[in-house]
């Protein structure tokens, strides 16, 4: 024994592992067992025994990275990003890892120094250390880092100068390979060293923006040929942009707003490819307006404003065929606005305010195709002045708008793990560009994004962006898994590095952007058990809204505090061995306390439904996240076990079209349910004109195929699979985007293998809407929820309900239906909101299919499976793309306004201590 100790034997793979496996919690199911390197261990790669790559991104780690890590002496890859329950400093041992060569840990928590020596790696080709807390200097050490191909330390709290080379030192100019210099969003200061460029370097990306560099550009940067992107914006630089720069002929992205900039409007007629140019808010010489940006003929985005430009626009200017944005505003430009010339198809949007035009001339085409706005120049000083580009037209927040709602490929091909995040951009910023502008080329941006790093992605659903009190937009993305139904962790490790890069990918979208991944516990195609931490997050990550990620770890770790106080105390409820509350996955746990506060007290104006178990609230999360809250009857046995049903099942199911369960609470013999608050309320409350929403035709059929959806996924891919039980326009509710949700799953029933269950003591459901089979029999099957969706698809025809003064609907359709009359002789039963001057298309087929559901026999019934194919059928016959935008013709919302949310929701009230 005293042997080993003398004799201090490197500790093995074995020993290491599972030191660092002490140190984590949450840490991959299948981490057991004594040889990580047996193939088992999820993340864990190895050769000869020895431990190579630890590839564990966004798997809800928590913990701090043990100094041990440094005798895992073959490790190659070490990637641990966005898991933010990771903290603590970075071990200074880790500089022993020799033959590492790619260490990234983007999205954690980590703070203090990068290790001073760090440059010791010499292996090392990146080092991702992108939005931590790392305060201290850039070490000089760096620059020893020859084969460094990757150097990001964005969004940090780095401080102190760009460290360059000199006599004894080294700096990031010897990084001759490197292609990437991220350091953006830090607290970086002094000037941009002239020594930082050479012309033997191969930089395509320069990011320096958003810190405290002050002096000039310089000019060295114009030896770098292989630039692509250049920001500098918000720094305090001056001096005039070096002429030189005009010999970088590849910069697509050139950002140097936000400055102090003096001298001429740059020349930057030698970008041939300049997609991208701001050089907004500096103070260049008074101008005309460069003639020579004509010739920019690949711009798509140009932004000046506030730089003393003067005189009049050359109308040439309007040749460029991807002209999409230009913002000018805050100058003295002068003379007419000429854009007829503009052959561009694309939508347009030209933001002149505070200018001197004096006239405007467009063609009648681009009255519709392009924003033009001139408010304070003299072409709309006139007090007669009415025109449309003399008015500011503020788009209406994105919530009251219809919105692409639907991934861009096949969804519901099978059931899947999405991996979620938030997504934080700020687009060029234009008051007639609303949310939803953005949501389709976000989307289909990142789709290909995906696609050209060959990363096994089915789709990519991204929701109505909403704007952040910081002016940002912020979107939750799902991205779904192809090929199987979940991601592994490598691949996760891929898309957030593709999520990250968007903002350089495709600056027009996103301005500068940001991805806060969620965690993701499915990488073995299950949620872990022993990761409900991490499920937490990705849950308030998906339905918050973009809930910062601070306050997710804040909630997470409130949760985890709960958790040990309940091993210490025992006093809290034990959700395994109760045999009422059912174990939970995915769900968060809330005390009363905070739904107490997050209602205001279970207030009058918060009380938004009743039902037999209960009251619904509506509340919001000192997140901002709305929830709406079932609060059971206290007492009530009944109510309590269909709250069991509808935790068993809810946490069972994620789905687009489902209503998500966000949480619970079990406290002072309370039980509430915790959903996410679905906006627009009901269907029914639609159909009524209760809500305020119209629902023009091609959103009712919107609405019938996401309600279709819903169910066929209850029906057909959860397993086991659920009767819903009691399908109705109640219990169809529509996001803030019309996205239909099937909710309310109090009477849910998993189906047994029997397919077939005995309904054992009485029937239940909404009257109008009862299976008249089931009655009959007692024998539940999920045809008697198609007999339910039936007649919600005759309410979407007749907005009627299906009994009104003791007539039943599906009777009274069936009794005037004759087809081979106009409109099938239902006239008198249509919805006149429909708007039946011009035979609403596909209205036959919807009738058909209705009545085809009705059916007495179940067995002569369609399955949810095929209502879903025929409503796609539909929508393609009446010249809509059933996985396209349920944007409509001529959408009245603006009425749909605020005050349906009670005083008592407006945030200030609710803004919690
Ligand atoms: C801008 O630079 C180009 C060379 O790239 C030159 O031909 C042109 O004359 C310059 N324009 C002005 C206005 O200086
Ligand atoms: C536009 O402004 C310039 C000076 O900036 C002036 O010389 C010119 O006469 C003005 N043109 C018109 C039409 O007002
Ligand atoms: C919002 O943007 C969409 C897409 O550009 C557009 O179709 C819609 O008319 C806009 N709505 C408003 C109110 O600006």
């Amino acid at each position: 024994m005293e042997f080993f100790l003398l004799f201090c034997p490197i500790p093995d793979a074995v020993t290491v592992m599972s030191i660092l496996k002490d140190a984590w919690q949450n840490t991959p199911r299948n981490w057991v067992g004594a040889d990580p390197c047996g193939g088992k261990w999820e993340g864990i790669s190895c050769y000869n025994s020895r431990v190579t790559s630890i590839t564990l991104a966004a798997v809800g780690l928590t913990g701090e990275l043990s100094g041990d890590i440094s005798s895992l002496s073959e490790l190659e890859v070490l990637d641990l990003s966005y898991n933010t329950g990771l903290s603590g400093t970075l071990p200074a041992s880790i500089v022993n890892l020799k033959k590492l060569k790619n260490l990234k840990l983007v999205g954690c928590s980590f703070y203090g120094p990068i290790p001073e020596l760090i440059g010791s790696l010499q292996l090392l080709e990146s080092l991702d250390l992108n939005s931590n807390r790392f305060t201290g200097p850039i070490p000089h050490s760096i620059g020893n880092l020859s084969k460094l191909f990757l150097l990001d330390l964005s969004n940090n709290m780095l401080d102190g100068a760009i460290p360059v080379s000199s006599g004894t030192t080294s700096g990031l100019d010897m990084l001759v390979n490197a292609n990437h210099f991220h350091l953006g969003g830090n607290q970086l200061s002094g000037t941009i060293p002239k020594e930082l460029f050479r012309s033997n370097m191969t930089l395509i990306h320069v990011l320096l923006h958003d810190n405290n560099l002050t002096g000039s550009i310089p000019s060295t940067l114009g030896l770098v040929q292989t630039l692509e992107a250049v920001r500098f914006e918000g720094n305090s630089l001056t001096g005039p942009v070096p002429p030189n720069l005009n010999n970088l002929t590849t910069v697509k992205t050139l950002i140097l707003s936000n400055n102090k900039f003096t001298g001429p409007v740059p020349n930057l007629t030698g970008m041939a490819y300049l997609s991208y140019l701001d050089l907004s808010n500096n103070i260049f010489d008074a101008s005309d307006f460069p003639s020579s940006f004509s010739n920019l003929r690949a711009l798509t985005t140009l932004m000046m404003e506030n730089t003393g430009l003067e005189g009049p626009i050359p109308p040439t200017l309007f040749d460029l065929p991807s002209l999409q944005t230009l913002i000018l505003r805050n100058n003295q430009l002068n003379g007419t606005l000429d854009i007829a010339r503009s052959s561009s198809s694309q939508r347009e949007a030209i933001d002149m305010r505070n200018n001197l035009i004096s006239s405007y001339s467009e063609t009648p085409e681009q009255r519709n195709n392009v924003d033009v706005i001139l408010v304070g120049n003299p072409v709309c000083e006139r007090t007669e002045a009415t025109e449309h580009y003399c008015t500011v037209h503020q788009a209406i927040s994105s919530f009251l708008l219809p919105c692409t709602s639907d991934q861009i490929s096949s969804p519901n091909s099978k059931f899947s793990y999405p991996y979620t995040g938030v997504l934080f951009f700020r687009p060029p910023f234009l008051e007639s560009r609303n949310a939803t502008y953005y949501q389709r080329p976000v989307e289909e941006s990142l789709m290909r994004s995906f696609k050209n790093s060959s990363l096994p992605v089915d789709s990519v659903y991204v929701n109505c962006p909403t704007n952040d009190s910081l002016g940002n937009l912020e979107s939750n993305v799902s991205v779904f898994p192809s090929g199987q139904n979940h991601f592994n962790t490598t691949t996760i490790s891929k898309i957030g590095f593709v999520l990250n890069r968007q903002t350089i990918e495709n600056p027009d979208i996103f301005g500068p952007s940001q991805f806060k991944g969620a965690a993701y516990p499915y990488f073995d195609g299950n949620p872990t058990e022993s990761n409900k931490l991490s499920i937490i997050g990705s849950i308030i990550g998906a339905a918050a809204g973009g809930a910062s990620f601070l306050l997710i770890l804040l909630l997470a770790g409130v949760y985890a505090y709960r958790q040990k106080k309940s091993r210490e105390r025992a006093t809290y409820l034990d959700l395994k061995n109760s045999d009422r509350v059912p174990q939970l996955k995915g769900a968060r746990c809330f005390s009363f306390d905070e739904i107490t506060k997050s209602t205001n007290n279970f207030s009058e104006a918060n009380h938004i439904g009743s039902g037999g178990y209960g009251m619904v609230y509506r509340g919001m999360l000192r997140t901002g996240q709305l929830i709406a809250i079932k609060r059971c009857r206290q007492g009530s046995v009944q109510g309590g076990l269909e709250f069991n049903a509808e935790i068993e099942v809810l946490s069972r199911v994620h789905h687009k079209n489902v209503v998500n369960l966000v949480g619970f609470c079990f406290e002072r013999g309370e039980q509430m349910l915790i959903y996410e608050f679905v906006r627009n309320g009901s269907l029914r409350d639609s159909l009524s004109g209760l809500s305020g929403i119209w629902l023009d035709w091609r959103r009712r059929l919107k609405v019938a195929l996401d309600a279709a959806r819903g169910l066929a996924y209850l029906h057909e891919l959860v397993n086991p699979r659920i009767i819903h039980r009691d399908v109705k326009s109640a219990n169809i509710l529509l996001d803030e985007c019309l996205n239909a949700k099937v909710g309310d799953f109090g009477l849910s029933k998993p189906m047994d293998n029997s397919e077939l269950i005995l309904a054992s003591t009485q029937v239940k459901g909404t009257m109008g809407y009862i299976d008249p089979e089931y009655q009959e029999t007692l024998l539940l099957t999920e045809k008697s929820d198609v007999y339910g969706f039936g007649v919600v698809l005759l309410e979407l025809v007749s907005g009627r309900k299906p009994l009104e003064r003791g007539k039943y609907l599906v009777a009274e359709v069936s009794r005037s239906l004759d087809r081979k009359k106009d409109l099938y002789s239902l006239h008198e039963l249509l919805d006149p909101s429909i708007g039946l001057d011009t035979k609403p298309k596909g209205l036959d087929k919807i009738v058909d299919l209705a009545m085809k559901c009705v059916q007495e026999k179940g067995s002569d019934r369609p399955t949810m499976g095929e209502v879903v194919k025929e409503i796609e059928n539909i929508l393609h016959l009446a010249g809509l793309n059933p996985n396209a935008e349920a944007e409509s013709t001529s959408a009245s919302f603006e009425e749909a306004s605020q005050d349906e949310f009670p005083p008592s929701l407006k945030e200030e009230e609710l803004s919690l201590s």
